[in-house]
C-alpha cells in the first residue's frame, strides 16, 4: 500500500490525552482512580444554556447555518470582545469554531508554511508545537523559568527573531503554569512583534479564571499596530463548564478571518447549532456563572496550594490564573520504587497512575521536563482525596 501523507509522521497524540485514555480505561474497569490530570473544571454546564439548545433543537433549527457562524452569536461575542477586552471585531471579523482548539488548528492553517518559525513560549499547551510541526513549520520553543514567573521577556522574543519567525503565540492566563502577562510586559512583547514584522496568536481560553486581583488583559487591544497583526482566540469550555459543547471563537482582522471563514467552509463548516445556541444563552446572561466559576477555583487553588506545600521537596509556582499548579519534582528524580527508577517526569506519572490510582501530566508533555503539572478544578472533597494520594506516592519514594 501506498504510505500515509508525510505530515502524519510529524504528529502524534497528546501525552495528556494519552493519560487520561489511560484514566478512562481504568475507570472502565471498575478501579477507583482519581484524576487531577484533565484540564476540565467540574461544575456542569448552566441550565440556561441546555435549555437553549435543547429549544433550539425542538423548534427545527437543525439544518445548516452560516458557516462561521451563527450571526446572533457573532453579534453576542463582539459585544463580549468590546466590553470585557476592549477590542472592536465587528461580527464579519468574527469566527465560531468547534472549540478554541479549532480556532487555534483554523489560524495556523492561515499563517504557517512550510519552514515558517512559530515563536513559543515554554512551556507551553502540547497542541501548538505538535500542530506547527504538523503544519511542516518550525516550533521555536522558548524557555521560561519559574524564577522569571515563568513569562517571556521582550529582550528574550528580540534574540529569538530570525527572518523566518512568522508568528508568536501567547497564551495568558497559561497552561500548564497560570502565569498572567501584565500590560506593560504585553506592551514590551507587542512592540518587538511589530518591529520584526510578526504576527501573534493570543489564545485567552483562561480569561476569567484569575486569583489574587491579577488582571487579563488583551494584547490586541494595546494599539492598532498589534491590533492588526493579532487574532484573538477564546471560548466557551473553561469559565462557562461548557468543553464538550466545543465552542470557541476567534476575532481577528478582515484579510485574516476571511482566510480562516474560507478555510473553515471546507473543512468543518459551522459547530454544531444546538452548541451555538448554548453558547448564546450563555454569553447572554449576567456574568454569574463565570465568576461562580472563579470563585470555585479559588477555594480550589488554596486547598491545592496548602496541600502541595505539605509535601516535601515540591517547589510549587503559584498559579495567578487557570486551574494548574505547576511544580518542580527535582527531590523525587532518580528515586527508586520496587526496584523502578523515576528517571523523569513521565516515570512519576505513570507510577502515580499505576501505584496510587492517580492521574497528572508530566512536565514533558509541555517541554519542560523535571514538572509536573496537576489541575485542581474538582469538588474539594475529592481534590482532597486526590491530594492524599498524590502526598502518599512522593512520600513513598523518599527513604524512610
Ligand atoms: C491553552 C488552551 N487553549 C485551548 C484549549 C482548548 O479549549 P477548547 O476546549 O475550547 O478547544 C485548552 C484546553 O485545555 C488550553 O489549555
Amino acid at each position: 500500500m501506498k504510505p500515509l501523507a508525510a505530515r502524519t509522521g510529524r504528529i502524534s497524540t497528546s501525552q495528556t490525552v494519552a493519560i487520561d485514555a489511560k484514566y478512562k480505561r481504568l475507570k472502565a474497569e471498575g478501579k477507583d482512580v482519581l484524576s487531577l490530570g484533565a484540564g476540565e473544571p467540574d461544575l456542569d454546564t448552566p441550565e440556561h444554556a441546555k435549555q437553549a439548545a435543547i429549544d433550539s433543537i425542538r423548534s427545527g433549527r437543525t439544518k445548516y447555518s452560516q458557516v462561521t457562524g451563527l450571526p446572533e452569536l457573532k453579534e453576542a461575542v463582539s459585544r463580549k470582545f468590546a466590553r470585557d477586552n476592549g477590542l472592536v471585531y465587528p461580527p464579519s471579523d468574527i469566527i465560531i469554531s468547534g472549540g478554541a482548539k479549532h480556532c487555534v488548528f483554523n489560524a495556523l492553517l492561515a499563517l504557517v508554511e512550510e519552514g515558517d518559525e512559530v515563536l513559543i513560549p515554554t512551556p507551553c499547551w502540547v497542541t501548538y508545537p505538535e500542530l506547527v510541526r504538523f503544519l511542516g513549520g518550525t516550533p521555536v520553543l522558548l524557555p521560561t523559568d519559574m524564577a522569571t514567573g515563568f513569562k517571556l521577556s521582550a529582550k528574550d522574543l528580540r534574540r529569538a527573531v530570525t527572518p523566518r519567525s512568522k508568528l508568536l503565540i501567547l497564551n495568558s492566563p497559561g497552561n500548564p503554569t497560570g502565569a498572567i502577562y501584565t500590560e506593560t510586559e504585553l506592551r514590551d512583547l507587542a512592540t518587538v512583534v511589530a518591529e520584526r514584522d510578526l504576527y501573534c496568536l493570543s489564545d485567552e481560553i483562561y480569561e476569567y479564571i484569575v486569583y489574587d486581583g491579577h488582571r487579563h488583559v488583551s494584547i490586541a487591544a494595546l494599539g492598532a499596530e498589534i491590533f492588526a497583526r493579532t487574532i484573538t482566540i477564546n471560548g466557551m469550555s473553561k469559565a462557562y463548564a461548557m468543553t464538550g459543547w466545543r465552542i470557541g471563537y476567534t476575532g481577528a482582522p478582515p484579510a485574516l478571518s476571511a482566510a480562516i471563514g474560507a478555510i473553515q467552509s471546507h473543512g468543518t463548516h459551522h459547530p454544531a447549532n444546538a452548541s451555538q445556541y448554548a453558547a448564546l444563552a450563555a454569553l447572554q446572561a449576567d456574568g454569574s456563572f463565570p465568576e461562580t466559576m472563579r470563585k470555585h477555583l479559588s477555594e480550589c487553588r488554596a486547598l491545592a496550594l496548602r496541600r502541595l506545600a505539605g509535601i516535601s521537596g515540591l517547589q510549587v509556582f503559584e498559579p495567578q490564573g487557570a486551574f494548574y499548579a505547576f511544580f518542580n519534582l527535582e527531590a523525587y528524580l532518580g528515586r527508586t520504587f520496587q526496584g523502578k527508577t523515576m528517571a523523569n517526569s513521565m516515570d512519576i506519572s505513570e507510577y502515580l497512575l499505576e501505584s496510587r490510582l492517580l492521574a497528572t501530566v508530566p512536565g514533558s508533555s509541555f517541554g519542560l521536563e523535571g514538572f509536573m503539572r496537576i489541575s485542581f478544578a474538582n469538588d474539594l472533597k475529592t481534590l482532597d482525596a486526590a491530594l492524599d494520594r498524590l502526598e502518599k506516592g512522593f512520600k513513598a519514594l523518599l527513604p524512610a
